[in-house]
């Protein structure tokens, strides 16, 4: 779904708007996008108070989500009459409190999101709503923060002096990605413009958050002390425009708060109904939860309740965003992983601009998909590049096994009988001293998995070792915190195939277009001749490879006639 972001977010009645992209998950500009959040906070996430530390400009995951969660609760969701103007419309919303920041983005009309300095403003604004008048149909009587804004009046002008260009909020085709890269002038500006034009933004992630606390004012009929959060990757830090809004339901803050029990005489307790296993608990609460979203929740559609699932999940689509949402519960290590992905793209900028290159790579082959089946998925790709990574000489990041021998009794985490312990304060992980550019390791990452033993080995990031496979799988990648378990047992061996296939010719391709034809990019015609990272994102030659046989690799005027075709059809398509 495509959504627009206009003109600006920037504090209400600002006269001059900034657009700000998000480097929220990123090191550097984290700090300065949550600069006012004290340098240690003390937060209540479900049962965990977390002592939030901000050290050498790293930032927990806690923090940014705490952060952020506060941003959402003191939001609203506005669909806007696509020709209201837009300073009528924020003087509206002003008369019930001051507006801390908000934006517009279009997605099947136009939306506003509008932050308040208080939560109190919310609620006059929701006390000032009316409910709407309809002849022929009948009202679900549920009220949330998801509003329209009407005009009695004759259709306002857009105004003038608002009509900014207004910001893409999904990523950028791939074609004119290729077209973008193929500017730059060395493979590392190209790798960390792609990062730049697939990140997620700083308007994406404030409407993920305030989706979560969306669905949490739903949740909280039932279970008033519970929160959403998302994770995976709307919050580990490689998230790409588009990507789907994963969600925790977290209820471990209401059974954790227990009142002191005293040693003798009376107390109360609740009575509480009770069930054989967790997973039937699980399953009975996103049960409910999903059907309340499907009949009550304004703006969602589609709702799938997957609940026989390894993880039993509801999902559906929030229209309003045009999110595709994965709630779940009881779902903790997953959490765990989110953190544990964070940290190590906060490690070093390389881990990012790495991850968002190959997963861009996989997507453009069609190696990822959207749709689950036998395919790689961006979480084990990502288990791969952070493995790559770890065996770099110097390695780049430590091994989970390092961070674990680095954590502190705070740090202490057992989920499920599974440790999930790992450092989190940043300032004791000393990194070596690897200088490599990104050039250097995006060729590499093709030449290890080119070669890459999968037959009989097993990545694991807990060791940065390989180790022998425990059982039979095309691909096998230990789960970092179920050890036992193997993240890619979906992949069949012709993913695979495909895989190492490409693997072989991206290697072949960096190597063969490693400079651009000439200097500043060449234009021939008025077109741009791709050259380096954008050379991998053309069709590949070998999409029905079935064998794991290594590829006999082509004279390379046969590559090259055939890399100048495509190109020809992509200048067609884009004129
Ligand atoms: P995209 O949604 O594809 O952008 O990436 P994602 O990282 O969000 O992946 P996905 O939505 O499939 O899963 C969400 C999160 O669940 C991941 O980031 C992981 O933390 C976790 N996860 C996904 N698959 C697995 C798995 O097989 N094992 C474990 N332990 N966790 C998983
Ligand atoms: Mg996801």
């Amino acid at each position: 779904m495509r959504m627009r972001i206009s003109p600006s977010f920037g504090s209400a009645m600002a006269s001059s708007f900034t657009v700000c992209r998000l480097h929220t998950i990123g090191r550097g500009s984290l700090a300065k996008c949550l600069q006012k959040v004290d340098t240690f906070l003390h937060r209540n996430i479900g049962t965990n108070v977390v002592a939030v530390q901000e050290k050498n400009g790293f930032k927990s995951l806690y923090a940014v989500q705490a952060e952020r969660q506060e941003q959402a609760e003191k939001s609203v969701l506005i669909s806007c009459h696509s020709r209201t103007n837009e300073q009528k419309f924020l003087k509206y919303i002003a008369n019930y409190g001051d507006i801390q920041k908000y934006f517009f983005y279009e997605s099947y009309g136009m939306y506003a999101v509008v932050e308040f300095a208080n939560q109190e403003s919310v609620a006059s604004l929701l006390e000032g709503t009316a409910i709407p008048s309809i002849s022929h149909e009948s009202l679900v009587p549920f009220k949330s923060r998801l509003l329209s804004m009407r005009n009695l009046d004759a259709v306002d002008l857009p105004n003038q002096s608002s009509g900014k260009k207004r910001q893409a909020q999904t990523s950028i085709p791939i074609n004119e990605l290729i077209q973008r890269l193929s500017k730059e002038e060395s493979i590392d500006q190209q790798i960390t413009s792609l990062t730049e034009a697939y990140q997620l933004t700083e308007e994406n992630c404030r409407l993920r958050f305030l989706v979560c606390s969306l669905l949490k004012d739903i949740a909280a009929a039932f279970f008033p002390e519970c929160t959403i959060m998302p994770f995976g990757s709307s919050v580990n830090g490689f998230g790409k425009l588009g990507c789907d809004l994963d969600m925790f339901l977290d209820l471990d803050g209401i059974s954790g708060k227990n009142a002191t029990m005293p040693k003798s005489g009376l107390f109360l307790e609740y009575q509480m109904k009770r069930a054989n296993l967790e997973r039937i608990v699980t399953q009975n609460i996103l049960s409910v939860i999903g059907e309340c979203v499907d009949q009550f929740g304004p703006g969602c559609v589609g709702v799938q309740k997957i609940l026989n699932a390894r993880c039993p999940l509801v999902r559906f689509v929030h229209q309003p965003s045009g999110f595709q949402c994965d709630l779940t519960a009881n779902n903790r290590v997953a959490m765990k992983s989110t953190e544990l992905l964070y940290l190590y793209g906060e490690l070093d900028p390389r881990v990012r601009h790495l991850v968002f290159t190959v997963r861009c790579w996989a997507r453009a082959h069609s190696i990822t998909s959207s749709i689950p089946g036998a395919w790689i998925s961006n979480f084990s790709l990502t288990v791969m590049v952070l493995f790559f990574l770890q065996r770099r000489s110097p390695p780049i990041i430590p091994t989970l096994d390092h961070l674990r021998d680095l954590a502190g009794p705070e740090d202490k985490c057992v989920i499920e009988d599974n440790d999930c312990t790992f450092v989190s304060d940043f300032s004791k992980i000393q990194l070596e001293s690897n200088t490599e550019t990104l050039e250097q390791l995006l060729c590499e990452f093709f030449e290890f998995y080119s070669s890459f033993s999968f037959r009989t080995l097993s990545i694991n990031i807990r060791k940065g070792k390989e180790q022998n496979k425990p059982e039979v799988a095309p691909l096998h990648i230990q789960n970092p915190f179920e050890t036992t378990l193997n993240v890619s047992k979906n992949v069949n061996a012709s993913q695979l195939d495909r895989f190492v296939a490409l693997c072989q010719e991206s290697s072949w391709l960096i190597q063969q277009n490693k400079t651009a034809p000439s200097r500043g990019g060449t234009k021939a015609k008025g077109a741009i001749t791709p050259w380096g990272v954008s050379t991998l994102l053309l069709p590949s030659q070998v999409a029905g490879i079935k064998s794991r046989k290594r590829r006999k690799f082509e004279p390379a005027s046969e590559r090259i006639k055939s890399l100048l075709e495509s190109l020809k059809n992509i200048n067609k398509e884009l004129n």
